[in-house]
């Protein structure tokens, strides 16, 4: 599959969560809780890039999965009236395919790729004069009679996002006027989006509620919504539909979300380094095999928070579970060298 998606199905959304979460998504810059230096930057560029009537620069959405860069994406173009063109990186082959997407671009579109990181190596070379000098060129025909054209692009913006710059390749860095790193959120700002989606969803919820969700939300919105969304069937089923912070801890805990916002594929991660892999060093691969899940996965999905809550590290050998991650399974801590830290 070639064509540009309307829509990014998210791979850590259940079937039909997909629609919810589209309501739950901040539409506007001033919707969008958190990540004030951002915002403010954004700003400016935005203003700047409207009052003279151009295409905002290109820029880059970095960080770990939920945490807004698809919403941020959709921001900017709604805040430059322009229309957004998504596209995955992984999902466009053949560089046809992209030469018909960008020249059917109208001035000023946002064309948003997501995963740019794995987007193959000659369609990011298409992308370099297209993001530089506006123009793309292609080659027409076969053995001799190949022709290169060079085709010029109405003005636009290109919004990469990427779980990993640092597998981006230093030439299409380069290109991107506007570099974001997003990062996880305070509890404050979790319970603001807390509090915003309840309010979307029209779901009661006091104030001890939306800190306990947001405080197990691993400083991710997604999670938050996720979780909100969980605990309100629980509020419903169980409960009067309120959601109190009885409630909430009540309904996690039989979700088996733990205290640090541990769910339990986190859990058997830790367990099966500590326990299969005495500890660590283990390789990626090897550990992704022991828990059935991807490489990329563990690595861009489950690891930055465990890493962030300090219960797994990379060392140049592989991963290993430190002395609190023991701690936190209930599990002795072993005598181990400490040099492997
Ligand atoms: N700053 C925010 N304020 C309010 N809601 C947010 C914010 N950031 C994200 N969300 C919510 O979290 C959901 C996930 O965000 P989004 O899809 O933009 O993340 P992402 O960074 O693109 O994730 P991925 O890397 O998996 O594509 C959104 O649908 C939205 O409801
Ligand atoms: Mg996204």
């Amino acid at each position: 599959m070639s064509a540009p998606a309307d829509r990014i199905p998210d791979p850590l959304l259940a079937p039909g969560e997909e629609e919810l979460d589209q309501t739950l998504r901040p539409r506007r810059l001033s919707e969008f809780v958190g990540q004030e230096a951002v915002k403010e930057q954004l700003s400016i560029f935005l203003e700047a890039a409207r009052a003279r009537n151009e295409p905002c620069e290109h820029v880059l959405l970095a960080g770990p999965p939920g945490l807004g860069k698809t919403s941020l994406a959709g921001i900017i173009a709604a805040e430059m009236s322009s229309a957004l063109r998504i596209m995955s990186g992984p999902a466009i082959d053949r560089k046809a395919d992209m030469a018909a997407i960008m020249t059917a671009l109208e001035p000023n579109d946002v064309l948003f790729i997501d995963e740019i990181h794995r987007l193959n190596r000659s369609i990011e070379e298409l992308l370099y004069p297209a993001m530089e000098d506006g123009c793309i060129d292609i080659v027409i025909g076969q053995g001799p009679g190949a022709h290169a054209i060079r085709l010029d692009l109405a003005p636009f913006t290109l919004v990469g996002a990427t779980t990993r710059t640092g597998l981006l390749t230093t030439p299409l860095r380069d290109r991107f006027g506007i570099t974001h790193r997003l990062e996880h959120y305070r509890p404050q700002e979790i319970e603001q989006i807390v509090r915003r989606s309840a309010g979307i969803l029209a779901v009661e919820i006091d104030e001890g509620g939306c800190s306990e969700i947001a405080r197990r939300s691993r400083g991710t919105p997604r999670v938050a919504n996720r979780i909100l969304r969980r605990v309100r069937d629980f509020a419903q089923v169980r409960h009067d539909g309120v959601i109190s912070h009885e409630v909430a801890s009540e309904a996690l805990e039989l979700f088996e979300v733990d205290d640090l916002g541990l769910e339990r594929i986190d859990r058997e991660i830790l367990r099966r380094v500590a326990e299969t892999f005495s500890g660590g060093p283990v390789g990626l691969s090897t550990l992704a095999v022991a828990i059935g899940e991807e490489p990329d996965t563990l690595e861009d999905v489950y690891e930055p928070y465990l890493l962030q809550m300090g219960l797994l590290q990379r060392t140049p050998r592989g991963r290993v579970v430190t002395n609190a991650a023991y701690k936190h399974l209930g599990l002795t801590v072993p005598d181990r060298d400490p040099r492997l830290f």
